[in-house]
C-alpha cells in the first residue's frame, strides 16, 4: 500500500518508516525538521534498502499538502508530525494549538478532498491523565492536565467527529506509552533538539558526561520504590504496531482507541538500574522534589492491541536499555 507518513524524520516516524519499508510498503514521507533531522532521510534507506518519496514541508501549509496528495496515491496516512514537549506546552500553548490542531485539521481537509480515508493518529497515554486504577484500558475517562495533552484529546475527538459524520473512513487512535531504545543498527536513535525532557535521553546524556547526575523526580510516589512507574515500550516495537494498524485500517471502517504499551510498569530506579547493568555504567543520580504535573504510576492494558491488531511488544526492558545507550554512543561519536 502507499502510506503517507507525517513526521517521518521524527524518533517514532522514522522507525516506522523503516518497518513499513521492511514490509513492502510503498512510503511517501514529509517532515519539516522542527524536532529532526535531514540525515534521517538516508538513513532510513540505507536500513530499509528501499527508496521513498520524501517532502520538505510543513502540515500547516494547504499547498504543499495538496502538492503531496496531487502528486501521489495514498491509501493510508500515519499522523506524527506535531510538537510533543510537556513543559513547553505551558510555555507556548498557542503555538502547540495552532501547530497540532490547526495543522491536522488541513491534513484532513486535503485527505477528505482526494477521498482519502484512512488515518493512523499518534495519540498518547497522556489523554488518560491520573488513572483512578491500573492497567489502563482504553474506555477508561480521558482528561489532560497540560496544553500539549489537551491537543492530542482534542485531535481525538475531532476524529472521532469526522467518522460520525462519514462511517467511511478508518481512523485509529494509537495511545502510546513511553517510548525508548533504537534501532539495532544504532543509526535511528531519540535525537531530540535542545535539552531533552524525557527520563531515557536525559540518562544518556548523564551516561555521556553532558549533564553531571540525573535528577529523580521524586522518590515518594506510591509505588514500590517510590520513584514514578512508566510503561516503557521499545520504539521498534512501536512502529510495528503501527505496520499492524495499518493491515486493521484497511480492512476496517471504524473509529478505534488502541494502547501501545507492554503492560509492564518500571520505576525510574529500574530504569537507571538496568542501563547501569546492560551497558556496565554507573549513572549518578541526585533525589530531587516531584516535577509538576507528573503522576504516581502509569502502565497499559495491551488486551485490545493483541485482539485487534495481533500485535504485542516482545522487546524487553534489557533490549531498550542496551539499544538506546548504543545508539546514542554512535551518535555522539559520529557527530
Ligand atoms: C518518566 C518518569 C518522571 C526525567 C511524557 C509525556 C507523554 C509522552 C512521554 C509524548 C517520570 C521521571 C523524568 C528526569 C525523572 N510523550 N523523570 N527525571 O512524563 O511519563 O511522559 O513523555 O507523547 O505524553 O507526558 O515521561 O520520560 O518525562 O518521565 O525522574 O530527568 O521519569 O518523573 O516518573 P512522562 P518522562
Amino acid at each position: 500500500m502507499n502510506i503517507l507518513v507525517t513526521g517521518a524524520t521524527g524518533f517514532i516516524g522514522s522507525h516506522t518508516c523503516v518497518s513499513l519499508l521492511e514490509e513492502g510498503h510503498n512510503v511517501i514521507a514529509f517532515d519539516n525538521f522542527y524536532n529532526s533531522k535531514e540525515s534521517v532521510i538516508d538513513k532510513i534507506k540505507l536500513l530499509s534498502g528501499k527508496s521513498f518519496v520524501f517532502y520538505n514541508a510543513d502540515m500547516t501549509d494547504s499547498e504543499a499538502l495538496e502538492k503531496i496528495f496531487s502528486e501521489n496515491d495514498v491509501d493510508c496516512v500515519i499522523h506524527f508530525a506535531g510538537y510533543k514537549a510537556v513543559g513547553e506546552s505551558v510555555q507556548i500553548p498557542l503555538s502547540y494549538y495552532e501547530n497540532n490542531i490547526y495543522g491536522t485539521l488541513c491534513l484532513l481537509n486535503v485527505m477528505k478532498a482526494h477521498n482519502v480515508k484512512r488515518i493512523i493518529f499518534s495519540s498518547s497515554a497522556t489523554v488518560y491523565g491520573n488513572p483512578a486504577s491500573l492497567p489502563i484500558k482504553e474506555d477508561f475517562p480521558l482528561t489532560a492536565t497540560n496544553p500539549y495533552g489537551r491537543t492530542k484529546l482534542m485531535i481525538e475527538e475531532i476524529l472521532r467527529d469526522l467518522w460520525i459524520s462519514d462511517n467511511e473512513w478508518s481512523i485509529i487512535l494509537l495511545r502510546y506509552f513511553n517510548p525508548v531504545g533504537a534501532h539495532k543498527s544504532g543509526l535511528l536513535c531519540e535525537d531530540p533538539k535542545g535539552i531533552p525532557n524525557n527520563l531515557m535521553p536525559r540518562l544518556l546524556d548523564v551516561a555521556f558526561g553532558k549533564m553531571p547526575h540525573i535528577t529523580v523526580f521524586g522518590d515518594d510516589y506510591n509505588t514500590k520504590d517510590g520513584t514514578g512507574v512508566r510503561d516503557y515500550i521499545h520504539v521498534v516495537d512501536l512502529a510495528y504496531g503501527h505496520v499492524k494498524a495499518v493491515d486493521f485500517a484497511m480492512n476496517n471502517k471504524c473509529v478505534e482507541a488502541i494502547n501501545l504499551g507492554t503492560g509492564i510498569g518500571y520505576s525510574v530506579f529500574d530504569l537507571i538500574n538496568t542501563l547501569n547493568k546492560v551497558n556496565n555504567i554507573n549513572v549518578p543520580y541526585k533525589i530531587c522534589p516531584r516535577r509538576p504535573g507528573d503522576i504516581d504510576a502509569c502502565y497499559a492494558d495491551p488486551t485490545k492491541a493483541k485482539e485487534l491488531l495481533g500485535w504485542s511488544a516482545v522487546l524487553t526492558l534489557e533490549d531498550m536499555c542496551k539499544d538506546a545507550y548504543e545508539a546514542s554512543k554512535k551518535a555522539r561519536n559520529d557527530f
